[in-house]
């Protein structure tokens, strides 16, 4: 059953190989996943022999000795070296197979790439961040996105995962192997894929109220591009909005708040690179305009258009406005004054009107990488 379980649900998983932001463990362009596959294959075939061999016996043993058949109890013996060694030998046999070829898929799978191109991975309640320690900005800093990892295609990635919170989980399935986001902890394993594209990553641990919340984006890209969209990245600096401008007074919430209503300023949490803003407790925003996802996954745009649509602003706004009542358990503060729950106690928002809002939006929405560094055009 549990053969037949697994060759089903690799089937069902594999199946949505061809969707846009693929989720499949059956994804053959990772070397991980094929390790994997081809392991579970000798698994399931041997499963399958031992099925088949266990349930002829059986209904041979049942028909062949059917009481209606016999007059007399069929002959009775003791002992038969030669069945007993084979009833253990074969078994012995198939486990030490299925070990060895364990271990050696571990040591393909857990070997580390040190040579790769790295990417650290920190997990937050409720949120990722992902930095590319050999990109300096030259802002200052790494080059860091919040809830939308870049890596190249065709080639091993090195992560390093940790956890500024509780346990958490990394595992984007097409890419390779899980891992545990552990605080003060810091696991490094090497993924790949083959093929360019957008694929799909979850948080794999109950994290709280918002774990189904936790969502990011795998975009890999072929090596050039990738290479030119973080040369692009290190030299970036948030754009300076025009005095005046709806971005100029959005900038100004953004850096500093509201005092006068206790609306905190954003910039206390977020870091956007090339700007002061240079908060650690939210995801790094200095590409949110290029960004195709919101609130971690809750919310995405599959293209540019649909971040250009009203249904879009809205989502912004209502982010924007009290993001905990759009998503349980989210520690940035409320805009619209109400109370919301922060670490189990009770916390009162500030407020901000419906216009700085969206002027806040607008300043959000700004921060864009140079167009041909836009990792989602082209990306399927
Ligand atoms: Cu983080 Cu579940």
């Amino acid at each position: 059953v549990p053969a037949i379980a697994a060759i089903l649900g690799m089937a069902l998983l594999s199946g949505c190989q061809q969707v846009r932001q693929s989720i499949s463990i059956g994804d053959m362009s990772s070397g991980y996943n094929r390790e994997i596959w081809w392991m579970s294959l000798w698994a399931i075939a041997l499963s399958i022999i031992i099925f088949i061999g266990v349930s002829y016996a059986l209904f041979y043993t049942v028909n062949k000795f059917r009481e209606d058949k016999h007059e007399a109890p069929p002959a009775q013996f003791h002992g038969n070296n030669r069945l007993e060694i084979a009833l253990v030998g074969v078994p012995v046999i198939i486990v030490i197979f299925l070990s060895v070829l364990t271990v050696k898929s571990l040591a393909v799978v857990n070997a580390v790439d040190a040579q790769a191109p790295k990417i650290d991975v920190l997990g937050r309640q409720f949120w990722w961040n992902f930095s590319y320690p050999a990109a300096k900005a030259q802002a200052g800093g790494v080059v860091t996105n919040g809830n939308e990892m870049l890596m190249p295609a065709g080639q091993d990635v090195t992560l390093t995962v940790t956890s500024g919170d509780v346990i958490h989980g990394f595992w984007a399935p097409n890419i390779g192997g899980q891992r545990a986001a552990m605080p003060a902890v810091q696991k490094t394993w090497t993924v790949d894929t083959s093929r360019p594209g957008a694929y799909q990553g979850n948080c794999s641990q109950l994290c709280g109220a918002s774990h189904a919340n936790m969502r990011y984006k795998v975009v890999a890209l072929e090596q050039a591009r990738y290479d030119a969209t973080l040369a692009a990245a290190q030299v970036y600096r948030a754009p300076e909005p025009a005095p005046g401008s709806a971005e100029a007074r959005g900038y100004a919430i953004f850096m500093q708040g509201k005092g006068s209503t206790g609306a905190t300023a954003c910039a206390a949490c977020h870091r956007v690179q090339g700007t002061p803003a240079a908060g650690v407790n939210g995801p790094d925003l200095s590409f949110f305009g290029t960004r195709r996802t919101l609130g971690a996954g809750m919310w995405e745009a599959m293209s540019e258009q649909q971040w250009e649509e009203p249904g879009a602003a809205r989502a912004l706004h209502e982010w924007l406005k009290h993001s905990p009542k759009v998503k349980p358990g989210s520690l940035m503060p409320t805009y619209d004054g109400s109370e919301y729950m922060v670490q189990g106690r009770k916390a009162k928002g500030g407020v901000l009107t419906d216009a700085e809002i969206d002027d806040v939006a607008a300043y959000l929405r700004s921060l864009k990488l140079p167009e041909e560094a836009d990792y989602w055009k082209g990306t399927r």
